[in-house]
């Protein structure tokens, strides 16, 4: 079964013997298709080597919070997860994610994320009875956390009773069922991201502040939903995994791949940032600053949103962003209506922490039905998913107001 495509899945081992097991955990999600990331606290390295669960998973088993190549590993783990299990999690880390502490990078991971928690607890049998442990259990679940386990059976040391980790099975099986939705499977979007960049020469070009991030959160959380998603970006570089990647760099470029792409799709979110005009003539080497100050003449690109709308075929959703300083609704109404577009992500980018650049962005979701959604200030994965949502007729996760207009 090849179900965990696409989806990210954090997998926290902690130091209990049943760590070994964690080893078929990893095994069995990375063969339903998840793209595993161990992460091992240091009583884990006590029982199991990390070797071991990068070469299992394919991916570089993290271990620690302040040695890692990434200088804030913890919120790119965690603000990236599709879910989070930890397995085993011994009685230290319960007590731990119940009051918040985040000493290591497994618990920080836990804290810096909003994905699905799951636990499988393993211990000794008259630690598990510990009142303190069964309350730090009872709230753990109470909060949101998939408690999976533990069963009865043979322990280290010969004992017998409660406190066994859960079979590797069943712990994936809880995994898959903390996931959300797959109600793109079968589908096929296209994703655009990124700003275009149209050359004044050789080595100049006339840009805007778009990083992709929003487009890139989009397109991974498509692919965690199923889709088969095309991703039309100018920055590759930091495409989400399991995307087909289509980079181009300017206007014209984005339009050619979007009109070659969109026809096959059942859906196309235009989240780029495509510059509106173009320099007429581009000079073919480097201009020299003792020519003189160019006179650069600029000429429109071409709407490659409205054109797709032009183009649009019956049962097909597109769905286009506005970027706006004044007037975000009625701007952003006017351009859903005009370029025939079935929904219109409105963001203010004049706001601190919104669009460009940002990890965070807060959005009007407009509906050509009329329908309106608010979505406060949050990261961006949060955003794409409420415009999944939204888009396929669901609630949003996340709404502040709701209102037909
Ligand atoms: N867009 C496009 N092709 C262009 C310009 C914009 O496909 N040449 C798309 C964007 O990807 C976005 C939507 O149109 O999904 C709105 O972009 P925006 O820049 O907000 O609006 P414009 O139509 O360019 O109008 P203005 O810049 O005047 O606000």
């Amino acid at each position: 079964m090849n179900d965990l495509r696409g989806r990210r899945i954090v997998l926290g081992v902690t130091g209990g013997i049943a760590a070994y097991k964690a080893v078929e955990v990893c095994r069995r999600l990375v063969d339903a298709g998840a793209e595993v990331v161990p992460v091992l606290t240091r009583g884990a390295l006590r029982m199991v080597g990390e070797t071991t669960f990068s070469a299992l998973a394919g991916n570089r088993a993290r271990t620690s919070l302040f040695d890692d190549p990434d200088p804030i590993p913890h919120t790119r783990l965690g603000q990236s997860a599709d879910a989070i299990v930890v397995a085993p999690a011994t009685a230290r880390i319960l007590a731990d994610l119940r009051s918040g502490r985040s000493g290591d990078l497994l618990t920080a991971t836990v804290m810096a994320s909003r994905a699905p928690l799951v636990l499988a607890p393993a211990m000794h049998t008259e630690m598990w009875e510990q009142a303190a442990i069964q309350e730090n259990v009872r709230i753990l679940a109470e909060r949101g956390a998939v408690v999976v386990g533990p069963d009865e059976g043979r322990l280290a040391g010969g004992d017998v009773g409660a406190g066994r980790l859960a079979a590797p099975a069943v712990i994936v099986e809880a995994v898959r069922r903390v996931l959300g939705p797959r109600d793109l499977e079968g589908r096929r979007v296209l994703v655009t991201a990124g700003g275009t960049r149209e050359p004044i020469d050789a080595v100049r070009f006339v840009g805007n502040r778009s990083s992709g991030k929003q487009g890139h959160a989009l397109a991974a959380e498509a692919a965690a939903r199923g889709a088969e998603v095309v991703l039309v970006t100018t920055r590759p570089d930091t495409a989400p995994p399991g995307v087909r990647v289509v980079p181009v760099e300017t206007a014209a470029e984005m339009h050619d791949a979007c009109v070659l792409e969109a026809p096959a799709c059942d859906m196309v979110v235009m989240a780029a940032a495509v510059a509106d005009f173009r320099p007429v003539a581009p000079a073919a080497g480097k201009l020299k600053k003792t020519d003189g100050v160019p006179r650069v003449e600029l000429e429109p690109t071409v709407d490659i949103l409205a054109a797709l709308g032009a183009a649009k075929r019956p049962g097909q959703i597109l769905v286009g962003f506005a970027a706006e300083t004044d007037e975000l609704v009625a701007h952003a109404r006017e351009k859903l209506a005009r370029k025939k577009l079935d929904w219109i992500v409105a963001n203010d980018v004049s706001k601190p922490s919104v669009g460009f650049e940002h990890d965070t962005n807060e959005v009007v979701l407009l509906g050509a039905d009329g329908t309106r959604h608010d979505v406060a200030l949050t990261d961006k994965r949060e955003i794409a998913r409420a415009v999944f949502d939204t888009a396929l007729g669901r609630p949003p996760t996340r709404p502040t107001t709701q209102e037909h207009e």
